[in-house]
C-alpha cells in the first residue's frame, strides 16, 4: 500500500490502549486527529482520549471495529500478534511495518539484526530451557536468561550467577516459549535513544537519555547529559537501525554503556517509549506528536531539548498531587490506573533553567514520591 495521504481529520486506530495510547491521543487531538483504541481491558487509560474497543488482539470482530473507516493503524505495544498486523495491513496502512513489529518482539531477531549491521550487543545465544547449563560457557557467567518474546519491566528474566544455577533458571522459564541467554553486561550507565523516520526516509533523533532502573523497572530518565561523542555514537546506531528496518514512526533503542565506553544495544521498541516521556515538556516536539507526524506523512518536528529536564516514573502509587504541583517546573501525568505493585501509574516531568536547579527540583519530587511509599512487590 502506498504512502497515506492524511486527511485533515484522520482517524488513527491504535492497537493497545495503555498510557502510551493515551499520550498519543493527547498529542494528536490538537492536530485535529481522532482516535480509536483496541485493548483487552475495559478500564484502559486511552479511553479518555478516544473510542475504546474492548477485545483481544486476535479477535476478528474487534479488529473489524477498530479498523472500520480508520485512515491508519499504529500500535503502542509490540506484543501485538504479527498475524494481526498482516491482517489489518490488507485494508488499512499499518505503521510501523509488520517487519519492525516482528523484529522488535523477538529478542533474538533484534540481536541478529544488530549483528548483521556490526552493531555491538552482549554475547548471546538462543537456547532451549533444558540446555542452559550446556550453553552457558558460550556467553559466560554471570548471564541473564530471557524469554525471547513478551517480557517487559524485567519480567521473563532470570539471572544466572554461576553454572550451578543454570538448570534452575531454565526450569523457571520452561513453557514460556523460546529463550535467549545473554552475558550480563557490567555497564556504567543505561542509555536510550529515540529515532523517528518518516515515509520519505527523513530521520530525526532525540538527545540521548540516561536511564536508571530499579528491579527491572525504569525509574528515572534524563536527557542531554552525555558527552558529545556518546551522543553521536548512540544517534548513529539508532539511525542505522531505523534505516535497516525501513521503520516509519518512533523507535527506541536501549543501550548499555560499558566501562570501556562501548555502546551495546540491549533492546528495541518499535514505538513511543517510557524513556521518551520527557519530550512532552522537554523537547520542541514530543515523541507522541512526532510518531503521529511520521506515520501520517506530515513533516517531522524539531527534536531539540528546550531546557534541562528529567522524568520520574510513579511506580505502584501516585505521589501526593499537591506536593508535586508545588515544585516549580514539575508536571504530573496521571494515567488513571489502579495502584498495584510494580505497575507504572504515572510520571512526573521536571523542567528547569539549569542543571543545578533541576537537581534541587528532582530532590523535592523524590521526597514527595518517598512520602507515599510504593506498595511492596509481591
Ligand atoms: N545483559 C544484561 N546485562 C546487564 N543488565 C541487563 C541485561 N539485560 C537486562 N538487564 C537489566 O534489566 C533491565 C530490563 O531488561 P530488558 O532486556 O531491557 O527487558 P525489558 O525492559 O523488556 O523488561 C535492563 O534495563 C537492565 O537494567
Ligand atoms: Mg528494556
Amino acid at each position: 500500500m502506498g504512502d497515506p495521504v492524511p486527511p485533515p481529520r484522520a482517524l488513527v486506530a491504535v492497537l493497545g490502549g495503555g498510557q502510551l495510547g493515551r499520550m498519543l491521543g493527547l498529542a494528536g487531538i490538537p492536530l485535529g486527529l481522532r482516535f480509536r483504541f483496541l485493548d483487552p481491558s475495559a478500564g484502559a487509560p486511552a479511553a479518555a482520549v478516544g473510542h475504546l474497543v474492548v477485545g483481544r488482539f486476535d479477535d476478528p470482530a474487534a479488529l473489524e471495529e477498530l479498523a472500520a473507516a480508520a485512515n491508519i493503524v499504529t500500535y503502542e505495544w509490540e506484543g501485538v500478534p504479527a498475524a494481526t498486523a498482516h491482517h489489518l495491513a490488507t485494508r488499512v496502512p499499518v505503521y510501523p511495518s509488520a517487519r519492525s513489529l516482528a523484529v522488535s518482539q523477538d529478542r533474538l531477531a533484534e540481536k541478529e539484526l544488530c549483528r548483521s549491521l556490526s552493531i555491538p550487543t552482549a554475547p548471546f545465544v538462543a537456547v532451549e530451557h533444558d540446555r542452559v547449563a550446556d550453553e552457558l560457557a558460550r556467553v559466560g557467567a554471570p548471564a541473564i536468561l530471557k524469554t525471547r518474546s513478551g517480557g517487559y519491566d524485567g519480567k521473563g528474566q532470570v539471572r544466572i550467577s554461576s553454572v550451578a544455577g543454570a538448570a534452575d533458571a531454565g526450569t523457571a522459564l520452561a513453557g514460556q516459549g523460546p529463550l535467549l541467554l545473554e552475558a550480563e553486561v557490567d555497564f556504567v550507565r543505561e542509555l536510550s535513544v529515540l529515532a523517528c523516520r518518516g515515509h520519505d526516509g527523513e530521520v530525526v533523533v532525540y538527545p540521548v537519555v540516561v536511564n536508571e532502573h530499579a528491579g527491572g523497572i525504569l525509574r528515572r530518565s534524563r536527557p542531554g547529559v552525555v558527552a558529545d561523542d556518546v551522543e553521536a555514537a548512540a544517534s548513529a546506531i539508532a539511525g542505522r537501525l531505523v534505516e535497516a528496518l525501513d521503520h516509519v514512526g518512533v523507535m527506541c533503542v536501549e543501550l548499555f554503556e560499558t566501562r570501556a565506553g562501548e555502546l551495546l544495544v540491549n533492546e528495541l521498541a518499535p514505538r513511543v517509549h517510557n524513556s521518551g516521556h520527557w519530550t512532552i515538556e522537554g523537547a520542541a516536539t514530543s515523541q507522541f506528536e512526532q510518531h503521529l507526524r511520521a506515520i501520517l506523512g506530515l513533516p517531522l518536528g524539531d527534536t531539540r531539548l528546550v531546557a534541562p529536564c528529567a522524568m520520574v516514573n510513579c511506580v505502584a502509587t501516585l505521589p501526593d498531587r499537591a506536593a508535586i504541583l508545588r515544585v516549580p517546573g514539575a508536571r504530573l501525568h496521571d494515567y488513571e490506573k489502579a495502584p498495584r505493585a510494580g505497575r507504572k501509574v504515572g510520571h512526573v516531568t521536571i523542567v528547569a533553567p539549569d542543571h543545578d536547579t533541576l537537581d534541587a527540583r528532582l530532590a523535592r519530587v523524590d521526597a514527595a514520591m518517598r512520602a507515599r511509599p510504593p506498595l511492596a512487590v509481591s
